[in-house]
């Protein structure tokens, strides 16, 4: 049977971008980088973009234009027994997939509750006791199903699995088509408005100006390489899956740049509109703003309510905030199982339909954990092992892997003899030390302090 195919060249790259924007731009993005010190921590997160991120999308791209199948059948084609690799990364993806899509219902549950802001004037309250209902939890159980949370989630997988199993163009492609141009226009809509708040200006002095004390400090660098590669959703099996529908002619390099500026791009301009509503915020109650942030999932699920709360026209801006999370998370989601679905596709023969229904049920019933009393206890638990050992251990294995065992010269000469322009030395060397030193160092500390 013959591989299918990407309609177009910007439908690749929105799908590409749609993966790659995601929750993790909307909500992670602004804490880490105001945690990490604001405008200092640009510093690390650009330079981990340059070094890391755009070699190691042009490299994953490569992967799979040439090897034309999903991770596992990638790496089993580059001989050695490697095909393990492979699967280790699409089972990463699948854990990703199963609590990710815990984050997207909550944000279609919110969505419905913006347009009247029936969360009410206690937004923390209203999150964690009313609607994810923690005050039952007994720490031994995970207690029991909440359905008010099950049923976004059968709605987010609902999504995906039409998606998925319509197939490459006429499911992914044309769902990055409208998803993509969507998000964009909403976050431009939101943010015309928040910056002209008083008080908005105040919020992004607090992003941009730089603490430079942080930047000797390992911990920024750790999370900006951390940042970078859930970001850039590579090493996990997914933009391989995505490559390999690529036609015979495609701009590797062009592509790759495209795709990671676009999404680091967003993501500051993600920040802009979450700190322009802090420092609103912060302006509407005389507090100073450090005592409106709040980090992690806290951010999108109780702050931004509350500020919505004293936002002009909350009816309008409320739910354009809550469906851009929503649009964003989805088109990530669907990349996740895509790059699941394509790897048993590529090894049991299956139809799409037939994979993609037994991948998004599965998938369906094991997220159901997250929609218990100890939902969020347990995706703290999967989230932090997801971005300290995890992802970065999947990205050093296939860095050492790929660089020190082939030619990574070949790979370079690959890339610029079907480009437009050519990538230089730098790669190389990026590649094969720089990337792994950085990963190898940031994963040993993890590790220390997890164990400590
Ligand atoms: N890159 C996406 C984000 O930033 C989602 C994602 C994360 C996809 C990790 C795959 C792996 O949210
Ligand atoms: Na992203």
């Amino acid at each position: 049977m013959k591989r299918e195919q990407w309609g177009s060249r910007a439908g690749f790259i929105l799908a590409a971008v749609g993966s790659a924007i995601g929750l993790g731009n909307i909500w992670r993005f602004p804490y880490m980088a105001y945690e990490n010190g604001g405008g200092a921590f640009f510093i690390p997160y650009l330079f981990a973009m340059i070094s890391a991120g755009i070699p190691f999308m042009i490299m994953e791209f490569s992967l799979g234009h040439k090897l034309r199948g999903a991770a596992p059948r990638a790496f089993a084609k580059m001989g050695g027994k490697l095909e393990w690799l492979g699967w280790f990364q699409v089972f990463i993806a699948a854990i990703i997939a199963v609590y990710y899509v815990a984050i997207i219902g909550w944000a279609i549950s919110y969505l419905g509750y913006s347009f009247g802001q029936s969360w009410g004037s206690d937004t923390n309250a209203f999150f964690f006791s009313e609607y994810l209902q923690l005050g039952e939890n007994s720490p031994s159980s995970l207690g029991s199903l909440q359905l008010h949370i099950a049923i976004p989630m059968a709605l987010a997988w609902g999504i995906t699995f039409a998606a998925i199993y319509t197939g490459v163009k006429g499911g992914i492609e044309r769902a990055s088509k409208i998803m993509m141009p969507l998000l964009f226009l909403m976050v431009i809509a939101l943010i015309g408005r928040v910056v002209f708040l008083p008080g908005a200006m105040d919020g992004l002095n607090y992003l941009f100006q730089p603490d430079f004390s942080k930047i000797l400090d390992a911990k920024v660098w750790s999370a900006a390489y951390g940042q970078i590669f859930f970001t850039l959703s590579v090493g996990f099996a997914i933009m391989i899956a995505y490559s390999s529908y690529l036609p015979e002619k495609s701009d590797i390099n062009n592509n790759a740049f495209m795709t990671v500026l676009i999404n680091c791009g967003f993501s500051i301009t993600a920040g802009v509109l979450i700190f322009g509503v802090l420092g609103y915020m912060a302006q509407e109650q005389a507090k100073p703003l450090t005592d409106v942030v709040s980090a992690g999932v806290g951010l999108a699920f109780v702050t931004i309510p509350a500020a919505i709360n004293l936002l002009p026209l909350p009816f309008i801006l409320g739910p354009l905030f809550f469906l851009a999370l929503v649009v964003a998370g989805l088109s990530s989601h669907i990349s996740i199982i895509e790059a699941v679905t394509s790897a048993i596709i590529d090894k049991l023969n299956w139809s799409r339909k037939k994979a993609a229904s037994v991948v998004c049920g599965t998938g369906f019933v094991v997220s159901l954990a997250f929609a218990t009393n100890g939902g969020l206890l347990l995706l703290d638990l999967v989230d932090y092992f997801i971005n300290n050992v995890a992802l970065l251990s999947s990205c050093l294995i296939e860095l050492v892997v790929i660089a020190w065992l082939f030619k990574i010269s070949d790979v370079r000469d690959y890339v610029n003899n079907i480009s437009e322009f050519s990538i230089g030395k730098w790669f190389e060397v990026c590649i094969r030390f720089l990337s792994p030193a950085m990963l190898a160092v940031i994963l040993a500390t993890n590790l220390i302090n997890t164990f400590k």
